[in-house]
């Protein structure tokens, strides 16, 4: 928990989150920074809030303390996107401060009051709005609707060049003291990158559409620096966070990059020995992969490795005539996140007969993967050297088709 000094008048008041699963699904081995921003002009303003997670409120008011701003005067409390990761502290704030304003979009106001029955000097805010602070701190706002929910909007400060992007921009992992990325090694910026994509994938993904169009939309501005409400703030080069989204956006349809993602599943130790032939092969084409197995990881940690791979190893015994399980519920939110147009390939035990291939074409039809699929290898029991063989075949006809996607 700390406050830092974003810019003139601009401070950023971040609280670490570990120990939950973020929206109550996503695991986050390192964590999450909230953020809360403070301008202070003649009048202060608080962008987005943080969650009434146990002790937050409280931390968020001791941050407060440190910046000698009394809760009090506090005129303006900007929601730039009501879920209650950022507004969930709303009810305590009014405890202590009961006649501030709130500025948000009109699809907010409806939201606050559903979640937190609260109508009172709501005002709602569209595209091109401003609000003047005093001492040139200008803001004006721009929806950009469902990035992540439909409310959301972006709060931009005229005088200071900084854009407070919400959802947008963010990553996962904790916060430092030197939560910009001036501040930060390369190294550490690599740490935020990988968590930016773990955050992209698992809650922004399927929204690979609208973070595009609001790129677009804020791309005229002249933004100095890139204020999420997660991560890391970037002062020194803002357009790396904008490009890196532009790039992980674009994953979506496919390609993705020069990765293989392996995805498997065993239950007495049949496929799993495919499953170690295949490693060894990709370890021979000298490919960036991934090993993920199910059920024991996270949909999250999947999804993470799908979203950046252009290639897809699907690999399982059937289950009572159908997929393994665990597998088909991963594929599903695959497909829920829209990771789409990805090279594949399946292969696996059975025992009483096949199965598995009904189900994963009736998963691919339902939510429109287009993936490209080598033919499947599925062999009776125990995988014969025949089976290994034809495997490791399809194994290097999948890397070829990866590499020549990814060259073209
Ligand atoms: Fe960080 Fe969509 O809330």
């Amino acid at each position: 928990m700390n406050v830092t000094k974003v810019a003139e008048g601009t401070y950023l008041l971040s609280v670490n989150v570990d120990n939950i699963l973020f929206e109550g699904l996503w695991e986050i081995p390192n964590g999450v920074s909230l953020n809360s921003y403070i301008i202070k002009g003649e009048k202060t303003a608080i962008v987005d809030g943080v969650c009434g997670w146990d002790g937050v409120p409280e931390s968020l008011f001791a941050l407060l303390d440190e910046l000698s701003i009394a809760p009090e005067s506090i005129e303006y409390l900007i929601i730039n996107h009501m879920e209650p990761d950022h507004s969930g502290w709303i009810e305590d704030f009014k405890k202590i401060n009961p006649n501030f304003k709130v500025l948000c979009s009109k699809k907010s106001a409806e939201l606050l009051e559903a979640f937190y029955e609260h109508t009172d000097n709501v005002i709602c805010v569209k595209d091109g709005d401003t609000l003047d602070l005093g001492n040139n701190h200008v803001l004006e706002f721009y929806e950009i609707p469902n990035v992540h929910w439909p409310d959301t909007i972006v709060t931009f400060d005229t005088l200071t060049g900084t854009l407070f992007s919400c959802d947008a921009f963010g990553s996962f992992g904790r916060a430092t003291d030197s939560n910009y990325d001036d501040l930060l090694s390369n190294e550490q910026i690599d740490f935020y990158e990988k968590e930016a994509v773990r955050y992209y994938s698992n809650i922004v993904a399927a929204f690979s559409l609208p973070v595009k169009k609001a790129i677009e939309k804020c791309g005229g501005l002249p933004i100095k620096i890139i204020a999420p409400g997660h991560g890391i703030v970037w002062r020194r080069n803002p357009n790396k966070i904008v490009e890196d989204y532009l790039r992980y956006a674009s994953y979506q349809k496919g390609p993705a990059k020069e990765e293989i993602t392996i995805i498997w599943g065993s239950m007495y130790g049949m496929t799993e020995k495919a499953v170690q032939c295949v490693i060894k092969v990709l370890e021979q084409e000298k490919i960036r992969f991934h090993v993920h197995r199910v059920p024991e990881t996270s949909w999250g940690t999947i999804l993470a490795s799908a979203w950046t791979s252009t290639g897809i190893i699907l690999a399982m015994p059937t289950y009572e005539y159908k997929m393994f399980p665990p597998l088909a519920a991963a594929l599903e939110e695959l497909g829920k996140k829209k990771v789409w147009g990805r090279k594949a390939f399946r292969f696996g035990s059975y025992g009483w007969s096949g199965g598995a291939q009904k189900e994963l074409d009736e998963i691919m039809c339902k939510h429109c993967m287009n993936w490209d699929f080598l033919e499947p290898v599925e062999f009776k029991g125990n995988p014969r050297d025949s089976d290994l063989e034809l495997i490791e075949n399809r194994v290097r006809t999948l890397v070829n088709e990866v590499r020549a996607l990814i060259n073209k």
